[in-house]
């Protein structure tokens, strides 16, 4: 439907506005009549209207007056004063009251519609001069928000490179205010390094013939160009992307030099978490080789252990029957401590693989470490050792022979860089997790027991001590290291939900922080030293072993130690093995690593035949805690491959007890 327009006639004379009423309501105006200003002015009040015409004299109120009000309360409707007087001083006193025009009574039928068309036209015309001004100034408000709450930083420059606008983020990157920019050169706020690049955009961009789409920059920092001092805060890092305007319009490049049109956006975050990512990653492939690394070794050693067991084993057999003055009974000795070194070696690398935490106790740390540096310091005579231990240090969850040969590891290193002797400083105390630096690891909340050990060595340069931890990794000429020993005490503090940090310098010594979690359990009492002799018993023994050699060997130690023998190379084989004889099996010595059914599982099915069943587990190495496991579900003891003779009779006298007699070696 189109719009009609609404005109109000107001004149004290009925015939007067009856007929306008006719005549203007043929051209398809609506019409409201009224006698007086006052009743004219009410219905404006309630009533949208285009267009007034008013008679000057009427009671109540007269046209004038009526006049003065509409251009006061409604001043987007048009008037027209109707007057009688044909005088030139009424209508300049209507224009200048403010209505649009006036009509001089008596007017002819043209003269008006001429006349309200008019002012049906201004009225039109400034109803949508209004809109379209509203609309801009909606346009601009929307425009002004999406500018001032992007995200990034918004700007133009002058000719001369100077700005002209520029949002108030700059505030969040430099320590001047937008306010404050205005005017200045864009290489103000850059830092001096990055001066030349930006030129160099700005002109190429002018010039149209960009190079990069986006510019990488960095703005001053705090500490820019204080007293001519070098900065030493950190410069916040841009991306910039800018194009030329003209007349006010991002365009290609005219002739003259132009505006420049720009966002900035900040990538400081952006950057701070693709190093922080990269870093991860490497930590990450870094980790994941010494855990391949770690699993390779762990099965060298394993079968390594088994050899060397039977080795073992044969040479106590021999011992067994030659004393000191046997001829062969040096060589005999001799190749015991090469077995012995052997089984260190393997050691390393099941501490490396994080195998071999088999005993796992309450330990006080700083007895071990008290141990460790007196019977090293034994050895070591040219090492002076100083230690400051926390009295009231929180015992650990540990295999101490592991802690141990982390001890031993790092007291070794620290003698070696230190060739003509020198200070170790071991300190012990209890800390809170929330000071471990170790980046990738995240500690578990809680108290960890730290233990420092310093030495005043040769200290190592970054190379070096970023590949410490590494298996293989030594700069000890052939045949002096093997450089197993980080990696193994790595493997061992780590198989100890622990952390190691170090702090190194050339010539400046090397400090190693360890921290292992600290445990709310006692400690328990020392057993009784070791006897020195053979423990001899009676009685039946089964043995479960897969490895041929184990089994023949085992057997025979345990015969010549008084025992009968049952042996079984299977599960199955052993299960009905020991179903059969059970009233007659004093031990089971169970291997812990068996093919189909693991040593854990068998101990179940056995200890279900015989609740009372008394077992002594033995392994080359073990999954992670689980000699542990079956040590807890009630097993008896364990023992690790290499052993000799000696340690196993007193394992097995440990747990059955029967004592016949002993012979010393
Ligand atoms: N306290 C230290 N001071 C200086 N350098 C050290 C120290 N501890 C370790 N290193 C460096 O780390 C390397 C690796 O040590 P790691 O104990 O793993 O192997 P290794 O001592 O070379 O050989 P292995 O311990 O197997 O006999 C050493 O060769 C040495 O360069
Ligand atoms: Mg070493």
């Amino acid at each position: 439907m189109s719009y009609r327009p609404r005109i109000v006639i107001t004149d004290d004379e009925i015939r007067m506005t009856e007929s306008l009423k006719i005549l203007l309501g043929d051209k398809g105006y609506d019409i409201d009549t009224f006698q007086n200003g006052h009743d004219a002015l009410n219905f404006l009040g309630t009533q949208e209207c285009d267009l007034v015409l008013m008679d000057v004299m009427m009671p109540v109120m007269n046209g004038f007056e009526a006049l003065s009000h509409i251009r006061n309360h409604h001043p987007e409707v048009t008037v027209i004063i109707m007057t009688g007087q044909a005088s030139i001083d009424s209508a300049i006193r209507a224009l200048r009251g403010g209505a649009y025009d006036y009509l001089c009574k008596p007017f002819e039928y043209d003269e008006l519609i001429k006349k309200v068309e008019n002012a049906l036209g201004h009225r039109r015309l400034s109803r949508e001069k209004n809109l379209i001004h509203h609309q801009l100034q909606s346009t601009e408000a929307r425009y002004q928000y999406l500018v001032h709450n992007s995200p990034d930083i918004i700007f133009t420059l002058s000719s001369q490179n100077k700005f002209v606008f520029i949002t108030d983020k700059i505030k969040n990157c430099t320590s001047v205010s937008s306010q404050d920019l205005l005017g200045r050169n864009f290489t103000s706020i850059v830092y001096h390094q990055d001066v030349d690049k930006v030129t160099k955009y700005f002109r190429e961009i002018r010039s149209g013939k960009v190079t990069k789409d986006l510019l990488e920059l960095r703005f001053k920092c705090e500490s820019c160009g204080h007293n001519g001092s070098p900065c030493t805060g950190s410069h916040p890092e841009m991306e910039l992307k800018a194009v030329t305007m003209t007349n006010g319009s991002a365009e290609g490049a005219g002739d003259q030099p132009s505006e420049i049109y720009g966002i900035i956006r900040d990538i400081t975050q952006r950057r701070r978490d693709e190093e922080e990512k990269r870093a991860l990653e490497s930590q990450l492939r870094q980790a994941q080789k010494m855990e391949a690394i770690g699993t390779l070794a762990g099965g060298i050693a394993h079968d390594f252990n088994n050899l060397l067991m039977a080795i073992q084993g044969n040479i106590s057999m021999l011992l067994m029957h030659c004393d000191a003055t046997h001829p062969h009974h040096e060589r005999l000795k001799k190749i015991e401590r090469h077995i012995e070194n052997g089984s260190k070696l393997t050691s390393q690398l099941l501490g490396y693989a994080r195998k071999g935490k088999y005993e796992v106790k309450p330990i006080d740390l700083n007895r071990t470490i008290e141990d460790t540096a007196q019977t090293f310091g034994r050895m070591k005579k040219e090492i002076r050792f100083y230690l400051a231990l926390a009295p009231d240090l929180a015992p650990i969850e540990a295999d101490s022979s592991q802690i141990e040969q982390v001890l031993m590891n790092l007291f070794l290193n620290a003698a070696d860089a230190m060739p003509g002797g020198g200070n170790i400083t071991v300190k012990s105390t209890t800390v809170d997790h929330s000071i471990i630096k170790s980046g990738f690891y995240k500690p578990k909340p809680g108290r960890y027991v730290l233990m420092s050990i310093r030495d005043t060595g040769i200290g190592m340069d970054e190379k070096t001590k970023e590949r410490i931890f590494e298996p293989f990794f030594t700069t000890k000429e052939m045949g002096r290291g093997t450089g197993l020993g980080l990696a193994s005490v790595y493997g061992i503090i780590k198989g100890h939900h622990g952390f190691i940090e170090v702090e190194s310098a050339v010539s400046g010594g090397t400090t190693f922080y360890i921290y292992i979690p600290a445990s709310e359990a006692a400690i328990p009492e020392m057993a009784a030293g070791a006897s020195e002799n053979i423990l001899r018993g009676e009685g039946t023994i089964l043995l479960v072993d897969d490895e041929e050699g184990i089994l023949e060997i085992g057997k025979s130690m345990l015969e010549n130690l008084g025992y009968q023998v049952l042996t079984s190379r299977t599960a199955e084989e052993a299960l009905s093995c020991y179903e059969t004889h059970k009233d007659g099996i004093k031990l089971v010595l169970l291997d812990m690593i068996m093919p189909g059914m693991n040593g854990g599982k068998i101990y179940d099915r056995i200890k279900a035949i015989n609740p009372q069943v008394k077992v002594l587990l033995i392994s080359g190495y073990s999954i992670e805690g689980e000699a542990r496991e079956i040590l807890a579900r009630g097993c008896n003891g364990f023992i690790q491959k290499p052993f000799k003779i000696k340690e196993l009779a007193k394992k097995i006298g440990d747990i059955i007890g029967t004592q016949i007699h002993s012979s010393s070696l």
